[in-house]
């Protein structure tokens, strides 16, 4: 791959003071630990930093190696940047000897530069190899599953990662034609979603609901997604903040739920002889929902579909 290949591999970081403000790095708070689970090209990390004390420390994961690089430039003693998923977040803070931290930040999805570089596999706009993998270094590229998945699997992650309703077709499609000929390239994939999606939806191309859900069970997101918000919660001091980033319903979904989880414990039957003190009580209050603003969106229209939620743990003991 040439650099002339590459086209502008800058990422724009979305809702980028709303994050970082609602991390509330503030007062003594400056000096606590903070995690970064989604460093991509470090929009969010270098404003929190900005923010951190002397003594504070901010630990950033990243499951790309190109994100690792870019990170490996920031020369601060207060920052690590961890090549793994934040799903591993519990390890690698033991690793590092944190027992609690004051905020953790996940900005989920893709990074432009993953996006917009033809070789990741990750458009069909583009002409590339079939990959998708955000961590290049491990596991199984698209072209590799879509070689030996059964028709069944296919149709499923394609159904409930993608909300496709020709689900069935697309995989009934995919698996005739890999007996002719191997499914490698994105343009390839691309035209056999367009040939059993008999329908189009307004301003979209046919494959972008096919490429999202195989993009999504390529890297695992959803799984990965609800063990770092549990292991996220769990590591939480009082007062400590989550804040999420999410692009899309089903991680939308997973966030709400998980949030509300948190935030709205079940109570006994009034009629028991429970004492007020006694009853359950929640852990985490919630801030309201913020979404981009008209502005962020003409100047970033990848900003459009976000939706940042945000939490602060009230309570600790309780969730041991
Ligand atoms: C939307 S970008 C983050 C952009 C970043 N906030 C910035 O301002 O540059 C998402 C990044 O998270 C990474 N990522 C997605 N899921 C991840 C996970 N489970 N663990 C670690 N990194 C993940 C992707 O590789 C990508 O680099």
């Amino acid at each position: 791959m040439t650099l002339q290949s590459v086209p502008d591999l800058q990422h724009r970081t979305v809702l980028l003071d709303e994050a970082v403000d609602a991390l509330a790095i503030t007062g003594a708070r400056a000096d606590g630990v903070y995690v970064d689970g989604t460093f991509g090209r470090g929009g969010h990390s270098r404003k929190i930093l900005e923010r951190l004390g002397a003594r504070g420390r901010l630990i950033a994961f990243d499951k790309d190696p190109l994100a690792i690089a870019t990170a490996q430039t920031i020369a601060d003693t207060r920052f690590a940047i961890v090549h793994d998923s934040f799903a591993t977040l519990d390890q690698a803070l033991a690793a590092r000897g944190v027992a609690q931290v004051d905020g953790v930040l996940m900005d989920l999805g893709i990074s432009s530069p993953q996006v917009d570089d033809a070789a990741r596999g990750f458009s069909f706009r583009f002409d590339g190899p079939l990959d998708m993998r955000m961590d290049t270094t491990r596991g199984v590229s698209a072209a590799e599953w879509l070689a030996t998945a059964d028709e069944q699997t296919i149709a499923k992650v394609i159904r409930d990662y993608g909300e496709e309703r020709f689900a069935l077709q697309i995989a009934k499609t995919i698996v005739a034609r890999r007996a002719v000929e191997p499914i490698s390239t994105t343009r390839q994939l691309a035209a056999l979603v367009a040939q059993a999606v008999k329908t189009r939806e307004k301003g979209k191309d046919p494959a972008t609901r096919s490429f999202q859900a195989i993009r999504i069970f390529i890297n695992q997101e959803l799984e990965e997604l609800e063990i770092g918000l549990e292991k996220a919660f769990r590591q939480m001091a009082q007062h400590g903040r989550l804040v999420v980033i999410s692009f899309h319903s089903l991680e939308d979904r997973i966030v709400k739920q998980f949030m509300a989880s948190k935030a709205h414990v079940p109570q006994p039957d009034r009629r028991l002889p429970i004492r007020a003190v006694d009853l359950p009580q929640p852990l985490a209050t919630l801030h309201p929902r913020i979404k981009p603003s008209d502005a962020e969106v003409a100047a970033n229209p990848r900003a459009r579909s976000a939706v940042m939620r945000s939490l602060e743990r009230i309570s600790v003991e309780a969730a041991a």
